[in-house]
């Protein structure tokens, strides 16, 4: 089962936006930003930066024609800054030269002139001086006050995880040139095609159907390029309409690294009771989210904490209210998972304390309190082929977790610098976009009079190999070769109001639309053979490996022959379909819904080696069952497991995001802020798929894959922390991630274990 494009992308032949043949008299684009986080804008001086030679124009709020505002779900984002900054590195102007070096040159010497006011980066602080981007919302089951009066064990704690860079390979971009009758068209490296119109239809002030955006593929989103890659495109469009020349922007690693957002970090507090027996009785949490300067997809973000504040546990008492914090930031927005993480990283903090409290093994707790069929979540849905307990039995059935632990006991005793350590981690993640509209999708579909195919949809190919997938469901449905099957770029004029490819639902949406306008297709042929072949009954008739079968007997008709007929006679060879995922709701005003069509399951075991004299540490194995339903590419699928695995890890451990108090990134590029590469990267990792698990709400019984892995991640800041305590029982460790070799240090080492970053 090969991917298509890896020969391509080996040989580095695969177009990325940067990659495309622009037209001789292309301009370059630099965006100027921010060089505080807090202003008023006074003054802006361009005279110096106009009189470079080479430089075409320089664009201001000013400038814009239509309303300068990007904001998606809140209008509270401007694409240039008019009379305020509120970050380090908002865009103010954008500056259109004969080529990127003279553009960056000309932005660099744009003089401000700021009043300064305060900054917040702390979301709690935001919180204390009312910076909330919406009111605060609770999700509640039961009655939590009275469960933990009959508690025989209460504990608190405060739990805080970091922000994570997307760091895609290819960086935010766009290319557009102006086309007849006052429109744009757009090469976009973004995830949300119509969100990039959407946008620049608003800068602009014409009409959607003005803008065309088109998609071959990205470089990489995680999530970064949900929301988030619509302001490069607005400004490159914005660039094209004023001057009516083509105009790209791409921006440079460290500036892509500097003024776009990141995972969002999270400062909470938790409260967990539970009784002699280990049984979680209540649960509170509060979450305090570090959104930024402006909503961007904060609140959907905030929202996905919420549903997954209880991660794979039945807790029959809980309440959980999250605070969506307004901060001095770049607004931080989707990272794979989606707020997630975030969410389970608490709970399973509050666990671990429990355990530790109580003498109890994590892992006896975890087993204990895991979801059963037809249990309720906080947030109303009830749990359908529950399938958490099969992953974790199955799990234990591969690897004896009693031979695991005294292997780690066996090596800590006779170890006396490097201590070892597991943890487990379930993961149960609700799939399906939480805000229900956007749970749909279309397909357009054609076959050519030479019996080529070729399909159109919504999703965007971003490595995660959901062309793949598409092209297996067409196939599927045909039973023609898959070579005959072409996957067209992501383009809005011909599949229209796209959701962005999110959620881990590209594969599920598209899929099923796919399927959809292929069975259309495939109905109208059926007649045609069934009349060519003098046949009443056009049912009867069916494809298999290209050829023609009535019944089970094999005709004379192949595929090619009958599209030829086809054609000839005059039946459509093109089909359009849409699909929106059914009984799927949710109601803010009760918070209580069905939001998720289904969950993924899954659980994870990781082991860890901490050098505790110098802090730093091997993540030795990640070994995982896995609920794929029944995978539709087995190989890309597991590459999706492993990569978010290891980026999940990466969020745990080296990745930290740091800012100062005045709002300057400190971890601006590569040298800074460091990710796991192969040689961090365990050398054991074993990813098993869970065995006969057909999924009824996925496309020929598939399973979303692209973020739940993720979260196996998490179980390496734990096996981290179960090692340190080996090293020194009494060692107060702090629910603090990323656990990073300084941290671990001083966490050892010292009493005090905050981090101050240096101005
Ligand atoms: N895999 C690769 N290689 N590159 C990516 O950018 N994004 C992840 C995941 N896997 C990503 C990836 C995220 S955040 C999501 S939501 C899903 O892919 C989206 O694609 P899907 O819906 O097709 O799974
Ligand atoms: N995931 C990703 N993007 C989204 C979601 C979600 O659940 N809801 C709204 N946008
Ligand atoms: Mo993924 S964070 O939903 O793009």
């Amino acid at each position: 089962m090969k991917n298509y494009d890896s020969i391509e992308h080996v040989r580095g032949e695969s177009l990325f936006v940067d990659d495309q043949l622009t037209p001789i008299g292309t301009l370059l684009g630099y965006v100027a930003c921010s060089p505080i986080a807090h202003g008023r804008i006074k003054n802006i001086d361009m005279t110096k930066a106009l009189n470079i030679k080479g430089v075409k124009a320089i664009l201001t709020a000013k400038d814009i024609p239509g309303e300068n505002q990007i904001g998606g779900i809140i209008k509270d984002e401007e694409l240039l800054a008019d009379k305020e900054v509120h970050f380090v590195g908002q865009p103010i102007a954008f500056v259109v030269a004969d080529n990127q070096i003279i553009a960056h040159e000309a932005a660099e010497l744009i003089e401000y002139d700021f009043e300064k006011l305060p900054v917040i980066t702390d979301p709690r602080k935001a919180a204390e001086a009312g910076e909330l981007i919406q009111p605060p919302r609770t999700f509640k089951l039961g009655n939590t006050d009275e469960a933990f009066a009959k508690c025989d064990f209460v504990f608190e704690g405060k739990v805080e995880s970091g922000g994570q860079e997307h760091l895609y390979l290819e960086t935010q971009g766009a290319f557009a040139y102006p086309v007849e009758g006052g429109g744009v068209k757009i090469f976009s490296s973004t995830q949300g095609p119509t969100a990039v119109q959407r946008v620049t239809a608003r800068i602009l002030g014409i009409p959607m159907h003005k803008v065309e955006v088109d998609v071959l593929r990205i470089g990489g989103g995680f999530g970064g390029k949900e929301d988030q890659a619509s302001p490069w495109a607005a400004l490159a469009a914005l660039g094209a309409k004023i001057l009516n020349k083509p105009v790209k922007l791409i921006l440079p690693r460290q500036q892509d690294m500097k003024i776009t957002g990141k995972r969002h970090p999270y400062s909470s507090d938790f409260k967990i009771g539970l009784n002699k027996e280990g049984e979680i009785l209540a649960y509170e949490a509060v979450f305090y989210q570090n959104a930024g300067a402006a909503a961007d997809l904060s609140t959907a973000v905030l929202e996905r904490t919420l549903f997954h504040c209880t991660n794979s546990y039945f807790i029959p008492n809980v309440k959980a209210t999250a605070y969506c914090c307004r901060t001095n930031l770049p607004p931080n927005t989707a990272f794979r998972g989606f707020g997630g993480p975030q969410g389970m990283f608490v709970i399973e903090s509050a666990i671990a304390k429990a355990a530790e409290e109580m003498g109890m093994s994590t892992v006896e707790i975890q087993k204990k309190n895991l979801l059963d069929e037809g249990d309720e979540f906080p947030y109303g849905q009830r749990i359908e082929h529950c399938r958490i307990r099969r992953c974790f039995t199955e799990l234990e059935k591969k690897y004896n977790l009693y031979d695991i632990k005294k292997r780690v006991d066996d090596f800590n005793s006779s170890n006396k610098m490097y201590k070892k350590g597991f943890a487990v981690m379930p993961v149960t993640f609700g799939i399906s976009f939480t805000s229900t509209f956007m749970n749909q999708a279309s397909a357009l579909v054609h076959i050519y009079t030479d019996g080529s195919i070729s399909i159109s949809t919504a999703a965007v190919e971003m490595g995660q190999g959901v062309n793949e997938k598409i092209r297996a469901v067409a196939q599927k449905v045909f039973s023609v070769n898959s070579e005959r099957i072409k996957i067209e770029t992501t383009n809005t004029t011909r599949v229209a109001n796209t959701s962005p490819t999110a959620a881990s639902k590209a594969a599920d949406l598209n899929g099923y639309a796919t399927q959809k306008a292929c069975e259309i297709l495939l109905g109208r042929l059926k007649k045609v053979a069934a009349k060519e072949l003098n046949i009443e009954q056009h049912n009867n008739i069916s494809i298999q490996q290209e050829i023609i079968f009535n019944k089970d007997e094999k005709t004379d008709l192949t595929f090619d022959k009958l599209i030829q007929i086809a054609y000839f006679d005059r039946i459509s060879l093109s089909a359009q379909a849409h699909h929106a995922t059914p009984h799927i709701h949710f109601d803010k005003t009760k918070e209580k819904g069905q939001p998720f069509a289904y969950h993924a399951y899954g659980v994870g075991i990781v082991e860890a080696t901490v050098d505790c004299i110098r802090g730093t540490y091997k993540i030795d194995s990640v070994k995982v069952i896995h609920d794929f339903g029944k995978s539709l590419h087995p190989v890309i699928d597991k590459g999706q497991a492993e990569g978010g695995i290891i980026q999940g890890i990466g969020w745990m451990t080296m990745e930290e995001v740091l800012y100062n108090e005045e709002g300057q990134l400190l971890t601006n590029a590569l040298s800074t802020y460091k990710i796991p590469d192969i040689h961090f990267s365990p050398d054991d990792i074993q990813v098993h798929f869970l065995e006969d698990a057909p999924n009824p709400y996925g496309p020929f019984n598939s399973k979303a894959i692209g973020e739940p892995p993720l979260m196996y991640g998490i179980a390496a800041y734990f096996a981290i922390r179960n090692a340190m305590k080996k090293f020194k029982a009494e060692c107060d460790i702090e629910f603090k991630a990323p656990m990073t070799p300084e941290r671990v240090l001083l966490s050892l080492y010292q009493k005090t274990t905050v981090l101050k970053p240096a101005n």
